[in-house]
């Protein structure tokens, strides 16, 4: 079902206290202003998801990453299956750091979702092409290659368990954002993939969350766009207020 979604992505950032204290200061401002519609997701890093999976808060838990593999010898790795044995319920995959810094490819997130959904984490599958894809006008070719690679070996009951997040890598963490059209355009491109791969009913029911810069003072004027159901949220996250203040973003009539 098409939610509107925001999902905050502490990469590797915070020790244990000011995890804890970060988390508690947002329940604390969610409970003087709450935001009972919209579907809130904090993903910290993996060390913290058994005690954070297990808060009573309407607030869900994202990993941020898993692995590839079912168990065994991989050392290091942290599997969909212990993830989600601790409760949590989403799983990002395909981040843009992911892809780039370790190299996974198409073969490795395909692997990564299914173990997710073998496991009913739900995915939030990150897609985006860099300044160069964009400035050659390739933009839409690989976002279509990006989605078409991971996630159409999928059946319709398994595709709609997908949380998609459009983040174009120029606009991760570097203080530029797509603008509304380019962000609009991009999601209602997705959308219209998805339904011609599936039917429109699927897609009319995808959430598409945007994420690359996104922060309180912008978040309202993307979040007013048809297509986009919410945020992927980086640097912005690690600030209670802020991360509340985006929670908040979305026009009152779909909040
Ligand atoms: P940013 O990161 O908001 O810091 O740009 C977004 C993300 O990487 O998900």
């Amino acid at each position: 079902m098409r939610k509107k979604i925001v999902c905050g992505n502490w990469k590797m950032n915070l020790l244990n206290s000011e995890a804890i204290n970060l988390v508690e200061k947002i329940i604390f401002l969610l409970k003087e202003n709450p935001a009972p519609k919209i579907e809130k997701i904090i993903a910290p890093p993996f060390i913290y998801l058994n005690e954070f999976s297990k808060k009573s808060t309407d607030i869900k838990i994202a990993a941020q990453n898993c692995s590839s593999e079912n168990n065994g010898a991989f050392t290091g790795e942290i599997s969909a299956k212990m993830i989600a044995s601790v409760g949590t319920k989403y799983v990002i995959i395909g981040h843009s750091e992911r892809r780039n810094y370790f190299s996974e490819d198409a073969n490795t997130l395909t692997k990564k979702i299914n173990l997710c959904l073998e496991n009913k984490l739900q995915p939030i599958f990150c897609i985006g092409e860099t300044l160069e894809q964009r400035t050659s006008n390739n933009q839409f070719k690989i976002i279509k290659t990006q989605l078409a690679e991971s996630t159409f070996h999928l059946n319709e009951t398994d595709f709609s368990k997908l949380i998609i997040a459009y983040e174009p890598v120029w606009a991760i963490g570097t203080g530029k954002t797509a603008t509304k059209d380019q962000a609009q355009e991009m999601h209602q491109f997705i959308r219209k993939i998805i339904s011609e791969k599936y039917n429109a009913e699927i897609a009319q029911n995808c959430s598409i969350l945007y994420g690359g810069s996104c922060n309180a003072s912008n978040a309202k004027e993307l979040f007013e766009c048809p297509d986009i159901d919410g945020g992927l949220i980086g640097g912005a996250s690690l600030k209670a207020e802020d991360f509340v203040r985006i929670i908040h973003s979305f026009p009152t009539t779909k909040s």
